[in-house]
């Protein structure tokens, strides 16, 4: 086959050097907040991700026997890995865990813009520790990252609200325990498919008509202060969730946030604050997504443990970096091409070449006999700075000659001084 594979994307130079930028500033956001970097095999065994709760991830396994008969996957998302990681350490990694890593991972999605079938997704997450403060520094790193990158509050957005606002509403009616998750599953999918399927779907769970309704009118609440009102006035959801809008005023990024109700998230294990990102005018999937999973190693067999951390795709982030004439521009990280004007200098050109690298030069040696124009141009698409031209007499002199390409200048200088 000719073809890469449907969703799957080849990164050509011009597109890694842009890729190593993105994941610079994922680095380094992540190490500004004191977070190590992990990171785990691409194969997870299949049973890691088989929850039963409908979540659409669990349906995009790519997924296969191995030859010796184990039901293995690729890693749709990295949390799961994570928890097993920290599970395997359980009682001796000393608390609190912030980790960060940038792993592949690979879903059988319906291709669409900035969702392809495998990507990159920048994983940010602290483990033992139960208070927002955890999740106010995670908003922070989001929010330095995107600052990084050039964007600002007023093209991004982060929403936030807290399954614990739902989970209120629907312990009232009586839905809890797995009805809860599966209900939080579906009601995710609201901005995507009609009202009438996500109702048709409630109903099949065996939620009223008149819940239903309750659940729509408190999902579609964008003000904490409303949701007072809907909720006991103690209520532990709201309470919370004031004193995390409190906690990103200090870190003064409250105006990149707002109160969303109807953020829920799709995936099963979140148990408190959820927050989403997306750019103002809508146009693009999310940006990036998280949470707090308190009881996700409990699902796995293993003592529970507090946790909240999001995940940031690649793809999105570059649509709207591209969108908003963001990208930089970055030529390759020659500084020096290495010319030799004929055949019998070419040894000459090895030796200056390997001279400049030991000094800790990125040098471009011009390995076949070329012409001077072609190796002018050739200096210009790989915007080096110098062009050193080993030439008969200077080297007889013991001397190479350099071009700065900047300035066009032109001087001669001692292969023992380079
Ligand atoms: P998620 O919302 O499924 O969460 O994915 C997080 C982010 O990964 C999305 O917002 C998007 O940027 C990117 N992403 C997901 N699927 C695709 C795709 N098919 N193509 C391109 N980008 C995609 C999780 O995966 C959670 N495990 C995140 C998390 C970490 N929660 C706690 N810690």
């Amino acid at each position: 086959m000719v073809n890469g594979v449907r969703g799957t994307r080849d990164f050509y130079p011009e597109d890694m050097r842009l890729r190593n930028w993105l994941f610079q500033k994922f680095h380094s956001s992540s190490l500004s907040h004191g977070f190590e970097e992990y990171d785990s095999p691409i194969i997870e065994h299949e049973e890691l991700y088989t929850r039963k709760q409908g979540e659409e991830i669990t349906q995009q396994l790519y997924n296969f026997e191995d030859k010796g008969g184990r039901k293995i996957s690729l890693r749709p998302e990295m949390t799961p890995s994570l928890a097993r990681m920290v599970m395997a350490r359980s009682g001796t990694l000393p608390l609190p865990i912030k980790w960060y890593s940038i792993p592949q991972c690979w879903r059988y999605e319906r291709t669409q813009r900035g969702r392809g079938r495998e990507h990159y997704q920048w994983n940010v997450d602290i483990w033992g520790m139960e208070g927002i403060e955890a999740d106010a520094e995670l908003l922070s790193v989001m929010v330095h990252m995107l600052s990084s990158v050039g964007l600002t509050h007023e093209d991004v957005v982060i929403r936030i609200s807290s399954r614990k606002v739902l989970e209120e509403v629907l312990g009232s009616l009586g839905i809890e325990g797995d009805s809860f998750t599966k209900t939080c599953v579906i009601v995710d999918k609201m901005d995507k498919l009609p009202a009438e399927t996500v109702s048709a779907q409630l109903s099949e769970l065996g939620i009223s008509d008149s819940s239903i309704a309750t659940i729509q009118s408190v999902l579609g609440v964008r003000e904490l202060s409303d949701l007072k009102g809907m909720l006991s006035t103690d209520s532990p959801a709201v309470i919370e969730l004031e004193g995390l809008f409190r906690l990103l005023e200090s870190y003064g990024i409250v105006e990149w946030t707002m109160f969303d109700a109807s953020i829920v998230r799709g995936l099963a294990y979140y148990t408190g604050p959820v927050f989403e990102a997306h750019d103002r005018s809508g146009d693009l999937r999310a940006i990036c997504g998280g949470g707090r999973y308190d009881k996700l190693i409990g699902t796995l067999g293993g003592r529970d443990l507090p946790a909240t951390g999001f995940g940031f795709g690649d793809m999105v982030i570059m649509e709207l970096l591209r969108e908003k004439g963001l990208l930089p521009d970055i030529s390759s990280r020659v500084s020096d091409v290495v010319f030799s004007m004929d055949e019998s200098l070419r040894g000459a050109a090895m030796m200056v070449s390997s001279k400049l690298r030991d000094s800790g030069r990125t040098v471009d040696l011009v390995l076949e006999p070329k012409k001077m124009k072609w190796v002018f141009k050739h200096s210009e698409r790989t915007g080096a700075e110098r062009l050193v031209m080993v030439m008969p007499d200077e080297w007889q002199a013991g001397k190479v000659r350099i071009k700065d390409l900047k300035t066009g200048e032109e001087s001669d200088t001692d292969f023992e001084s380079l």
